[in-house]
């Protein structure tokens, strides 16, 4: 049995040795200590079988194996356990000198920054905002600004007719003159920018989608000077003061006299170049009068009350601002190009 004690005390050794976590450990004591089958017990019972004279020295042998193998256990489970602690405290432990991470910024978009521009611009000018339905009716679109049904006018706005409810996405942000005037009582002063939609062929220059920014004012006593000063202010606050405008006649349904307006070219400024086709001059905007009939379509006397109103291309005015030649490059959302505004 002596022999049997050190074979169970070497068996033990190794494997503790091997034993690395203090799960495996667990294993060791229960193989050694469990109250089923666990070898120690098993080996005092077997003492009652030894012979008296032998008694004495076996007992002594196996009480000193369990207490090796229990001091054993202990420390190799203490061992275990704070070398754990100290991994856990490593991994939670904050190195306040490591660099930050900084997270990715987000850009605007170039069509955002002029439409932000236009809005802070005329806003500070007493401008409410309001971007009005991309979606609308004939009438709003068309027949309240004066276009009648076979008006020759609405062969250039070549438009995108919905199925359903004889819907329209709109032309231009013109709708939103009619929809304001008619929940709000003048004097009037709003900015509309927004997405219009037309059936343009794709060149450089054209998308079947782009955006307006529409301005109207309506008061007491307002005449074209009001209008020209606005205009004037706006264009040096976006493109620069040392730009010059001009105003021609042109003609719009919905406006009494009407004016295309254009502004020294910003590439040249005004001397002449390939891109102004050596004018000087850049078509910008439309603009004009509001035709009395339009304020009677919604029911304001044009007796008491006038005003003006301009369409202006953001597109555009942001392909100017920062000379990109070609409308798509601002609707393929490539980050290469986005990220240089
Ligand atoms: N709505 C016109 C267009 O899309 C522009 C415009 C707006 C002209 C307001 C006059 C007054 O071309």
């Amino acid at each position: 049995m002596l022999d049997e004690i050190t074979r169970t005390g070497r068996q033990f050794d190794s494997a503790l040795a091997s034993a690395n976590t203090a799960r495996e450990i667990d294993e060791v004591r229960v193989h050694y200590f469990g109250r089923k089958g666990g070898l120690i017990p098993a080996l005092f019972a077997r003492l009652k079988e030894v012979p008296k004279e032998q008694k004495k020295e076996i007992g002594d042998a196996l009480n000193k194996l369990r207490d090796r193998i229990e001091s054993a256990l202990k420390e190799k489970s203490e061992r275990i356990a704070s070398e754990e602690a100290t991994r856990k405290e490593a991994r939670e432990t904050l190195d306040v000198t490591l660099p930050g991470r900084a997270p990715r910024l987000g850009h605007l978009h170039p069509i955002t920054i002029v439409r932000r521009e236009l809005e802070e611009i005329f806003v500070e000018m007493g401008y409410s905002l309001d971007p009005g339905p991309e979606v609308e009716t004939d009438w709003y679109n068309f027949g309240a600004l004066n276009f009648t049904p076979d008006h020759p006018a609405r062969d250039m706005q070549d438009t995108f007719f919905l199925d359903v409810d004889q819907l329209l996405l709109r032309t231009h942000t013109s709708n939103v003159q009619i929809r304001s005037m008619e929940r709000f009582k003048p004097p009037l002063r709003v900015l509309s920018c927004g997405r219009v939609y037309r059936r343009d062929e794709i060149t450089m220059r054209k998308s079947p989608v782009f955006h307006q920014a529409e301005g109207f004012l309506v008061d007491k006593g307002i005449h074209i000077g009001h209008l020209r000063a606005t205009l004037e202010q706006f264009i040096k606050r976006l493109f620069g003061a040392d730009l010059a405008m001009r105003m021609r006649p042109s003609y719009f349904p919905f406006t009494e006299p009407s004016a295309e307006v254009d502004m020294s070219c910003v590439f040249c400024r005004g001397k002449g170049c390939n891109t102004c086709s050596q004018t000087g001059w850049m078509e910008i905007l439309g603009s004009g009068m509001i035709h009395p009939q339009v304020l009677r379509n919604v029911g304001i006397d044009p007796d008491e009350w006038s005003g003006f109103a301009f369409g202006f291309g953001i597109d555009r005015a942001a392909m100017i601002k920062f000379d990109i030649p070609n409308i798509r490059t601002l609707f393929e959302n490539d980050l290469r190009v986005l990220q240089q505004f």
